[in-house]
């Protein structure tokens, strides 16, 4: 197939794109910056911004199926940018799509569209999306990413055939987010484990969700497909303990294990009281706590994968060992520790 990628540059995007690379699609990218590595893989590279509808219709033309996997991530305070760029986003790639015909979209979810600050225990795609408690809690990415689902999946139809996968906590080698920032926090000497230290949560090796990307979009080909208009998890297929998988983590980067603690009532306080500062002096920078955090870190959450292997063959191939031992290597290669995401320019 002839594949957009929106966010190709990205670390999500950068795997999907590879894989795509390797079977001989041909592939174009979307996304603000220059992406040497693409370019060197033959990727057809276009510059612009996902709230730029115009661009990103004419990224559309000629394609067969597009992945759309920018987004804008984080607990920001601001809700604009979320709106602009996760939910016009996606509503631009969608009218892209319809313009110029193009028969797939795979639309990179999140499970937190589910979230709503209550343990959730093997919980499979019924799961409600709560849209009172996430505005309660500015959770603005969880809710951006909840509407662009929403408008996603009810866009599916007979010429274009979308669907929705929500991977929970993407880890692997060129991480930019959670492993760079857990290691950043842990030398800082500001990490604290929140909560009793019991919760479980899935994680997802980063290969085994952007392969789940190139068999869901295989699968949407086929005629009266199931995967149309349906939502799925992706997880590596078992639970592990946050706090332990954690400090699994910070021992690859020769560091301690988490020591300070602070219970979830005191960080929810602490949450609130960063989330009426941040919002009441209109901080671009996000708060280091919010409510919703807070209830992350402290809460279990972690689904039911079984749709996923059944209605398109879903397996996490590579084992939460083996990619451990992947990421080992690759923190071993990277010398002065993975690089944080710089902070994204807000759209105009
Ligand atoms: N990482 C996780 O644990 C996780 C978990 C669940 C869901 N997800 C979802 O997975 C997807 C990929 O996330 P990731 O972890 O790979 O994050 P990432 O590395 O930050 O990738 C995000 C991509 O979006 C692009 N992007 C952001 N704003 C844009 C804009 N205004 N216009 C065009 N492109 C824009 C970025 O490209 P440029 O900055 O170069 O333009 C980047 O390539 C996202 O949809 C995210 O919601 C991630």
């Amino acid at each position: 197939m002839h594949a957009l990628v929106t966010g190709g540059g990205g670390f999500l995007g950068r795997y999907i794109v590879e894989q795509l690379a390797a079977r001989g699609d041909r592939l174009r990218c979307f996304g603000r910056g220059r992406y040497p590595a693409l370019e060197a893989l033959g990727v057809e590279v276009v510059r612009g911004d996902i709230t730029d509808a115009a661009a990103v219709k004419a990224a559309c033309a000629g394609i067969d199926g597009v992945f759309h996997v920018a987004a804008l991530p984080g607990i920001g305070m601001d809700w604009r940018p979320y709106e602009q760029v996760n939910l016009r986003g996606t509503e631009n790639v969608l009218r892209g799509c319809h313009a110029h015909g193009v028969s797939r979209l795979v639309y990179t979810s999140s499970p937190s569209v589910v979230f709503n600050g209550r343990d959730q225990h093997g919980v499979d795609e019924t799961a409600p999306y709560d849209f009172a408690w996430m505005e309660r809690h500015r959770a603005h990415y969880s809710r951006s990413k909840a509407l662009a689902e929403q408008a996603v999946l009810a866009a599916s139809d007979a010429s274009l055939k979308t669907c929705a996968l929500r991977p929970h906590l993407i880890w692997g080698p060129r991480d930019n987010h959670l492993i760079p920032r857990l290691i950043a926090r842990a030398r800082s000497g500001r990490l604290r484990r929140v909560g009793d230290g019991a919760n479980l949560v899935d994680v997802v090796y980063v290969e085994n969700a952007a392969a789940a990307h190139l068999q869901a979009a295989d699968a949407l080909a086929v005629p009266d497909s199931p995967v149309a208009g349906r939502a799925y998890f992706l997880s590596q297929g078992e639970p592990v303990n946050c706090w332990e998988w954690i400090d699994q983590i910070l021992a690859l980067a020769d560091l301690p294990p988490v020591r300070k603690r602070i219970s979830l009532r005191a960080a929810r306080a602490i949450g609130a009281a960063c989330e009426i500062v941040y919002a009441a002096l209109g901080l671009k920078q996000e708060p280091p706590m919010t409510r919703f955090l807070a209830e992350q870190l402290a809460r279990s959450h972690w689904f039911d994968v079984s749709a996923a292997r059944r209605d398109f063959g879903y397996e996490p191939r590579i084992s939460t060992a083996e990619g451990m031992q992947r990421l080992a290597a690759w923190l071993r290669s990277t010398k002065n520790g993975p690089r944080v995401c710089p902070p994204q320019p807000r759209p105009s």
